[in-house]
């Protein structure tokens, strides 16, 4: 199982920025990250929230409910959460983290993120894609660990 966390606004897709994040929504990208695992052979489950805690709770449960792999975009908390970064690393499950743009064509303030450095990789700039090459590349991860 890949668990798929959006973070604060990504419920606002669509509607958000849309010259920046396109006009798709997080349904759209919920259901396409389903399609993609299937692909695969995984099952996703996806969570969006705006609250940093009910991040990190998901992110602490994930071990004991089966995930073997997640993909993270963490949105603005990539710029300044400790808090989070803490949980991905306590956790010890490969984790991907995704940006819909690229940050680093964007605000200084958006080239650091507290997460890369936990993750097994960052994909930014690919839009809804990122979540596609994230889920593969942890699904061919898995199917190493077991063959
Ligand atoms: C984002 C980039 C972040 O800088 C921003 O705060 C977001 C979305 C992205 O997907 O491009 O909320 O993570």
């Amino acid at each position: 199982m890949i668990l798929v966390l959006n973070g604060p606004n990504l419920n606002m897709l669509g509607r958000r920025e849309p010259s920046v994040y396109g006009s798709a929504t997080l349904d759209d990208l919920e259901a396409q990250c389903g399609a993609w695992g299937a692909e695969v052979g995984v099952g996703v489950i996806c969570h969006q929230s705006n609250f940093e805690g009910q991040l990190i709770d998901w992110l602490h449960r994930a071990p004991d409910e089966g995930t073997s792999g997640v993909v993270i975009n963490p949105g603005g908390l990539t710029h300044t959460s400790v808090a989070l970064r803490d949980a991905v690393a306590s956790i010890e499950l490969p984790t991907v983290e995704v940006h819909l743009s690229n940050v680093y064509a964007r605000e200084a303030f958006r080239h650091h993120s507290y997460l890369s450095a936990v993750c097994v990789g960052t994909v930014t700039g690919l839009g809804f894609e990122g979540y596609g090459a994230a889920i593969r590349f942890l699904a061919r991860d898995l199917r190493d660990d077991v063959g």
